[in-house]
């Protein structure tokens, strides 16, 4: 049997200590590993952790295979899925189904979309969160999918402002997205659905993702960017999510297209076997995005364990029969390959999926679209009308109104320009974005945007999502014009008038109606997809000239953005005609109606921001999207932890609104915070990791609880976002001024009074030493302040001394 061997390893030009620093001591030798002695494969072999029963299950089956069986859960096939493995008909192992993506299923008629990762993030509220994992697991399992795409757990987290795919993850802050994650992954596996953590790791860019790139019009082929990350910044700030998605019991985690450290992140030995599988002590098995594989023997050692899309059309390494071979020639030892296996029959086994789990799709290609373009160009449509599609939508719609409501952030309100009121005659909505979609809701292709000769992408109508592999088709779309005339005619005097124009730039119309208006409402938008990162910050359609225009003959001119991150607002924040400013991100098919619900103040609006909105561009750290067009691109992330609001902080630069703002319709009062020491044994982890920690207890064991009371000292009904920051020693390195690590939302009727509680884990006070190889608390004062947003906050406490 034969290993790697360290020059072997030189001569394909991988690095076998791919981060800056050694290794931890992983668990001990794994006897079941042949000759561990001769080889570099770090393993581990998965032992199931806390799912032996379903490992065993695995196990036995196993003994009854073939080694072409084996290799058939390595390796993707052709089929009806976005991921297939065929499968073993005599050991009555089914086809498994692997299926996009974070915002619902992707490319199928009749089911749900829901708002958008990062727009439940801005809700900062846990029940909402698990009601959307929930629902998506519903949808995932009623469709027969065995394995979903997502959530998309910090790959990208947010670096850049720019990243063309942030809106698909909750958060550029390690902590919020760390507990959606943990809720997320939790949600939708108790569905009986394997989650697929994206995308493991330094996924922070679209631009060179892949290795050929299309530069003025010629495709030129380099290497793809290499996400170059120290082990401090990986640890604090990028592996923090992936970490509590695997307590939560993740069964799959899928590795990016980028390089980590100049080796490719799926055949990174130390990204994989030494940070994921010994580390995180990852038990489930871990899938290549599609074409991210570059080699089979490399990453079957390394620690990929199911290559995609796979035999016959995968790039790189396909796995398949080639596998076989390397096998018969002791190149990789057979242990892996059961490893592999076991790593994916396992959750299936736990999540019981062998027992009555609905029958995935047989149709070929996968037409669940319910008469839909299936493939082909415009001169050779194909269509199938498909009539006995299983509608899994349940009531979903409810929950993404809610989320949709929740999630709207209002950033300025000046002479309580906003809910609008009764009194009102005359209204008038401007924007492409408050209106229907020109082409309706498919049309456009599986990856939901649209192009015609003057713009390769765009959304022709409200902007309720993204586009590309995270997007999910609606089954309809309430756009808020028509929720809002509904509304005008429901409830009020009956005397509204609700006009509108719908073309941003039709100047003329748009200056006789705004002038005839007493309030307009300018919905505006910017566009994100997959493959490209944002040019800049700007909205588009020519959006803030459409709010200048409009505020330019209106004195209350309520401006509503649908965006995929920050945008900049500098050209009309301070407009005193631009009365109330609403973020309202993506929030999916029921849009209109969660927005007319906070405009006409049936909801308070409660969102905070997820994410910094700057002034302009160079606010933000430089260097976020490298696209100097060179042989091999690298990210370096120079500003290490300091992301985001981090940023912001530590270099004393004033945002637009900061990271957590979020204003009401109410107002609240907040306590004197005080702090217990309360310790606890961690009870969330359904898988345990392996991380290290130099301390008493455990690094996930609660120490603290610190609570504070709020108080509704206004006349309506709300909800407050309050939020724990924590400060370091300023002695400890690398660390940003204040670092989010508790939140609660508190729902408070008029002259109610609630207590929020923050407990605070051994994790959420330490930073990992790069020397030691392990979590520790810092010596010195540890300080937290609990307010209304990062930059609102109540006074420091000292967290007192443990004994
Ligand atoms: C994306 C993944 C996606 C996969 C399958 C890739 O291009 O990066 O997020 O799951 O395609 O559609």
């Amino acid at each position: 049997m034969l290993f790697f061997n360290q020059s072997l390893l030189l001569f394909l030009g991988l690095s076998s200590s791919a981060l800056a620093s050694d290794a931890p001591d992983g668990p001990a030798e794994d006897p079941r590993l042949a000759h561990p002695e001769e080889g570099v494969y770090t393993g581990p072999l998965a032992d199931g952790g806390n799912w032996k029963h379903a490992f065993d299950k695995a196990s036995s089956l196993l003994a009854q295979m073939t080694l072409p069986e084996k290799i058939i859960f390595a390796t993707g096939h052709k089929g009806p899925c976005e991921g297939n493995i065929p499968g073993i008909e005599r050991l009555g192992i089914p086809r498994f189904c692997i299926q996009d993506g974070p915002t619902g299923l992707r490319f199928e008629g009749f089911v749900s979309q829901f708002p958008t990762a990062h727009t439940v993030a801005a809700t900062w509220d846990r029940d909402l969160m698990e009601e959307r994992g929930k629902g998506m697991g519903r949808e995932f399992r009623g469709r027969g999918v065995h394995t979903h795409l997502g959530p998309v757990t910090g790959g990208p987290l947010g670096r850049s402002p720019l990243g063309g795919r942030n809106w698909e993850g909750f958060s550029p802050d390690p902590f919020l997205s760390s507990v959606a994650s943990y809720i997320t992954v939790k949600a939708i596996q108790d569905q009986g659905v394997i989650t697929s953590l994206k995308h493991f790791i330094g996924y922070e860019q679209e631009t060179f993702r892949t290795a050929r790139w299309r530069i003025n019009g010629t495709v030129q082929t380099f290497r793809q960017i290499s996400s170059d990350i120290d082990d401090k910044t990986l640890h604090e700030t990028y592996l923090p999510s992936f970490a509590e998605a695997v307590r939560a019991g993740s069964g799959s985690v899928m590795c990016s297209y980028n390089s980590i450290n100049g080796t490719h992140a799926c055949e990174n030995d130390q990204l994989l076997n030494t940070i994921l599988k010994k580390e995180l002590a990852f038990q489930g098995f871990v899938l290549s995005d599609w074409d991210a594989t570059w080699s089979n023997m490399s990453s079957a050692l390394n620690g990929l364990d199911q290559t995609m899309p796979g035999q016959g059309f995968s790039i790189g390494g396909d796995f398949g029969a080639t596998l076989v071979d390397l096998v018969n020639e002791g190149a990789v030892p057979i242990e892996r390959i059961d490893d592999m296996v076991l790593r994916v029959l396992t959750p299936f086994f736990h999540l019981g999926q062998d027992k009555h789990f609905p029958d995935s799709p047989t149709n070929e290609p996968r037409d669940l679209t319910g008469g839909l373009l299936v493939q082909g160009n415009e001169s050779d449509l194909q269509f199938d009308l498909t009539d006995d599609i299983p509608d899994v939508q349940g009531d979903h719609w409810k929950i993404i109104r809610k989320i949709g409501e929740e999630s709207i952030t209002l950033l300025k309100n000046t002479h309580h320009s906003l809910p609008i009121k009764r009194s009102t005659r005359r209204l008038a909505v401007f924007g492409s974005d408050a209106g229907p979609s020109l082409y309706g809701l498919q049309s456009c292709g599986t990856d939901n945007y649209c192009h015609d000769r003057s713009r390769p992408y765009f959304w022709p109508g409200t902007v309720t999502t993204g586009a590309g592999s995270g997007t999910a088709w609606a089954p309809y779309v309430i756009n808020p014009l028509e929720a809002i005339t509904r509304r005008a005619r429901r409830s009020y005097t009956g005397h509204t008038q609700v006009d509108w124009v719908l073309d941003d730039t039709a100047y003329d119309y748009i200056n006789i109606t705004a002038t005839r208006a007493e309030q307009c409402l300018v919905f505006v938008s910017s566009f994100a997809f997959e493959g490209y990162d944002r040019d800049d910050l700007s909205l588009w359609n020519d959006g803030d000239r459409l709010i200048e225009t409009v505020a330019s003959h209106c004195a209350e001119t309520v401006v509503v953005i649908h965006s995929p991150g920050p945008v900049l607002m500098e050209r009309w924040i301070d407009h005193e005609n631009v009365t109330a400013v609403l973020m309202a991100y993506y929030p999916g098919q029921e849009s209109g109606n969660a927005v007319t619900n906070v405009l006409f103040g049936d909801v308070s609006p409660s969102g905070k921001l997820p994410f910094t909105l700057g002034k302009s561009l160079e606010d933000w750290p430089p260097q976020g999207i490298i696209d100097e067009l060179v042989d091999q691109p690298n990210a370096t992330f120079p500003e290490g932890n300091l992301i985001d609001y981090r940023y912001f902080d530590a270099n004393s630069i004033e945002p637009r609104f900061e990271f957590g703002f979020g204003l009401s319709y109410t107002t609240f009062e907040y306590g004197k915070a005080s702090v217990k020491v309360k310790h606890s044994k961690d009870s969330k982890a359904l898988q345990p990791t392996n991380e290290k920690f130099e301390g008493k207890g455990g690094l996930y064991d609660q120490l603290y609880v610190v609570s504070i009371d709020i108080k509704n000292t206004g006349r309506r009904s709300g909800s407050e976002v309050a939020q724990l920051y924590l400060t370091f020693p300023s002695s400890t390195p690398s660390q940003p001024p204040l670092l989010l690590r508790g939140f609660e939302k508190l729902h408070l009727k008029p002259g109610q009074t609630k207590t929020a509680h923050f407990p605070l884990r051994a994790k959420d006070l330490s930073v990992w030493s790069v020397e030691k190889q392990l979590w520790e608390i810092p010596e010195g004062e540890l300080v937290v302040r609990v307010g209304r947003s990062s930059r609102d906050l109540g006074e420091a406490i000292e967290l007192p001394e443990l004994s």
